[in-house]
């Protein structure tokens, strides 16, 4: 057909993104994508909230699993979020009804991305989620597709645009951590649970996500050694500055002789590398393969609009057939956690 009918569950932040961003672009997008991108159904809990968002002809779900049944919807967007409940009904019953799904849930993949991956390949589905990992930047389909020819050693990054942004604040204004937090929150940019932001655990979630899609093994979160930010006082960023050191939230992944390590914890960066001056929202991810060598990208990691473009992204490529499939297999060993085997300076870690 020349129409791909689109469901969109979620009209919050990155759903009402995403809607935007379709009606604002949508000649440009028929031209990229070969054929229209048309919202036939949205799901959200509140049918009374102002969005902002034009949704005249568009069916309505209270209930988003049923979204899926919708005949006149071709592709499911998940932008609802959690790993269980409705998200993941959704996603379920989508798979099951042989519909490809884009999401930007990677608290879901994170837990549940091999099973869901499986069942998507057996039920010939993509499930593509460029947006679940550093927001705007096109990590996945760059570590996936561009460095196809590569084997990796290390992919490594800022990778939640809440702690950065709480970071960088509280270098240049000497604020305090909850004010900050609390802004994060109000430009859309925290998790609905911030701990999950400032715990390192959404950071653990991504880095899953891009182990698997670097190295080519199954998502697995339980081997992802965890620290979040929260330790991190004022002082203890102006003691890095005098060192010559930036504090930042990093995920690490890298090839090591006891398998694929995973870690997430708070890092000295020195200076005079590029991701130290990463500011605010965001991200930055450094990959290194053994023929290309390094290779950083650096973009805005949350929020409306760099959130949509990465949906939108994944939405062109299955209009295209272009999606390929979720996860690799166990090909490689997942190291456990183990937070030793680098130096660490008042509870943070050192990265050259
Ligand atoms: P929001 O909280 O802004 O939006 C969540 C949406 O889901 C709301 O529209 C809400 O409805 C709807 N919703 C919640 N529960 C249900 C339900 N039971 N049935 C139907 N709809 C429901 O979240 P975000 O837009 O920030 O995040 C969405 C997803 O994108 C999450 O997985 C998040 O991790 C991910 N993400 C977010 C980014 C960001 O910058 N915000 C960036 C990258 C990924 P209602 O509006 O009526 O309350
Ligand atoms: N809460 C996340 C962040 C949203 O701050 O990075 C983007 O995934």
């Amino acid at each position: 057909s020349n129409i791909l009918r689109v469901g969109v569950a979620g009209l919050g932040t990155v759903g009402a993104g995403t809607l935007r961003l379709l009606q604002t672009h949508a000649d440009r997008l028929a031209e990229r994508a070969g054929r229209r991108l048309v919202v036939t159904a949205v799901s959200a809990r509140d049918r009374r909230r102002d969005r902002g968002i034009d949704l005249s002809g568009v069916r309505w779900y209270q209930d988003a699993a049923a979204l899926a049944a919708d005949p006149e919807v071709d592709v499911v967007v998940e932008l609802i979020g959690g790993s269980e409940g409705v998200a993941r009904a959704l996603v379920e019953a989508a798979i099951a009804r042989g519909k490809p799904v884009v999401t930007a849930n990677k608290a879901l993949l994170a837990i549940h991305g091999t099973a869901l991956a499986q069942a998507a390949e057996a039920a010939g589905v993509p499930i593509a989620f460029e947006a679940a990992v550093a927001g705007g930047i096109p990590i996945i389909k760059g570590l996936r597709e561009g460095l196809a020819g590569n084997a990796v050693s290390r992919v490594y990054g800022i990778l939640n645009g809440t702690c950065n942004y709480i970071l960088t604040t509280m270098r240049r204004e000497q604020r305090e951590f909850g004010e900050v937090l609390a802004e994060a929150q109000r430009l859309g940019y925290a998790e609905a649970d911030p701990s999950f932001d400032v715990d390192g655990i959404d950071t653990a979630h991504k880095l899953a996500v891009l182990t698997a899609t670097a190295f080519g093994t199954q998502v697995d979160f339980e081997h992802v050694h965890v620290e979040g930010i929260r330790h991190v006082s004022a002082l203890d960023i102006a003691y890095a500055d005098e060192l010559g050191f930036r504090i930042k939230l990093l995920g690490i992944a890298r090839r090591t002789e006891h398998g694929i390590e995973q870690r997430v914890h708070p890092c000295m960066v020195p200076v005079a590398t590029p991701i130290a001056n990463v500011e605010g929202v965001f991200n930055a991810v450094v990959a290194e393969g053994d023929f290309v060598g390094r290779v950083v990208m650096e973009g805005r990691g949350a929020g409306a609009g760099p959130t949509a473009s990465a949906v939108v992204a994944d939405l062109v490529d299955i209009a295209r057939n272009r999606a390929v499939p979720t996860f690799g297999r166990p090909s490689a060993l997942l190291a456990p956690p183990d937070p030793a085997p680098m130096e660490r300076h008042r509870g943070c870690y050192y990265i050259r």
